[in-house]
């Protein structure tokens, strides 16, 4: 595996990439300027761009330039923060600080965030069409992304997740299912995506799939525990915001060191998924998925 200093140079490098390719995404465009502002306001406040990351990683992986997926990868980008804009509403979750900023309802206005993660998720769409690669190969990942972001993936676990806020009891398996569809769709797919621009194999896609799923699971765990565990400034968004509002998480349902426990085992199971494939990409996406449930934010 990848040292850790090593798989944070990395990340650090092609998060930048993406940050370089979203900051003149808009240009060129009649779009009203406060629309505009609010985008790149939450487009370019930080964030770990992990997903985009992981694009770009596992189409490397595949033997594709990164320059060739950049688009793609940073339309997961805009997904992903419109995901975190609608999610931080006061009818969502009702917070106030995103990426160590105020929300973007916050900085703007209610109306305009919600027209902000409409742009930024419609738009996405038409960056991804604007992929420099054969047409059959970005329709096949195309697909498979909106079937992540939309109502049987993202949007569906979200709705999931505010049915059973603040309510009775719920049982591990439907917990688990909430945060397959909620985070590990996206984050899946963002590792298959890649892998598909590719023109990977069956084979291929089927175990980068398994690696994306699992390590989107753990990803979610961690965000649950690092809720209850980190600060504030660390984090860049309230922490406790989970207990205060009732949300059914690992830590709230088994304990932290349970929880602990079990996102280790699919951070496990994801790197176990990358057994056929050598080379500093896989040893960079199995640092990854050890990042994802070791991270302090
Ligand atoms: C936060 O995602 C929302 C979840 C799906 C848990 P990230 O932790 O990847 O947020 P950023 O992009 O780094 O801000
Ligand atoms: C959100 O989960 C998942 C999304 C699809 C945005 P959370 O509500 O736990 O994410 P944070 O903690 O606000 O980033
Ligand atoms: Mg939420
Ligand atoms: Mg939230
Ligand atoms: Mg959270």
């Amino acid at each position: 595996m990848m040292p850790v200093p090593r798989m944070k140079e990395l990340l650090r490098e092609r998060g930048q990439m993406v940050e370089s390719y979203l900051a003149t995404c808009f240009d060129g465009r009649p779009i009203p300027q406060r629309l505009k502002d609010s985008m790149q306001y939450s487009l370019q406040a930080g964030g770990k761009r992990l997903r985009p990351v992981l694009c770009l990683s596992t189409a490397a992986m595949c033997g594709l330039p990164l320059q060739d997926t950049l688009p793609f990868a940073s339309a997961i980008e805009m997904i992903h923060t419109y995901s975190l804009v609608h999610d931080d509403l006061p009818a969502m979750d009702d917070d106030d600080l995103r990426r160590g900023k105020p929300s973007n309802h916050k900085a703007f206005d209610e109306a305009t965030a919600i027209l902000a993660g409409d742009g930024l998720l419609t738009d996405a769409f038409l960056m991804m069409c604007r992929s420099p690669l054969a047409p059959p190969r970005v329709l096949r990942a195309v697909g498979e992304l909106a079937l992540a972001a939309g109502s049987s993936g993202m949007v569906g676990g979200q709705e999931w997740d505010m049915i059973f806020t603040g309510k009775a009891d719920i049982a591990l398996e439907e917990l688990k299912g909430i945060h397959a569809m909620k985070t590990g769709a996206l984050l899946r797919a963002s590792c298959v995506c890649g892998a598909m621009l590719a023109g990977a194999s069956d084979e291929e896609l089927a175990a980068i799939g398994s690696y994306g799923a699992a390590l989107g699971v753990a990803f979610q765990i961690a965000d649950d525990i690092l809720d209850v565990v980190a600060d504030t400034a660390t984090l860049g968004k309230p922490v406790g915001s989970d207990v205060v509002q009732g949300k059914k998480t690992y830590p709230a349902l088994l304990g932290l060191e349970k929880s602990r426990a079990l996102a280790q085992d699919q951070a496990e199971v994801a790197k176990a998924a990358l057994a056929a494939f050598s080379g500093p990409e896989a040893e960079f996406l199995l640092a990854l998925a050890e990042y994802t449930v070791n991270r302090a934010a």
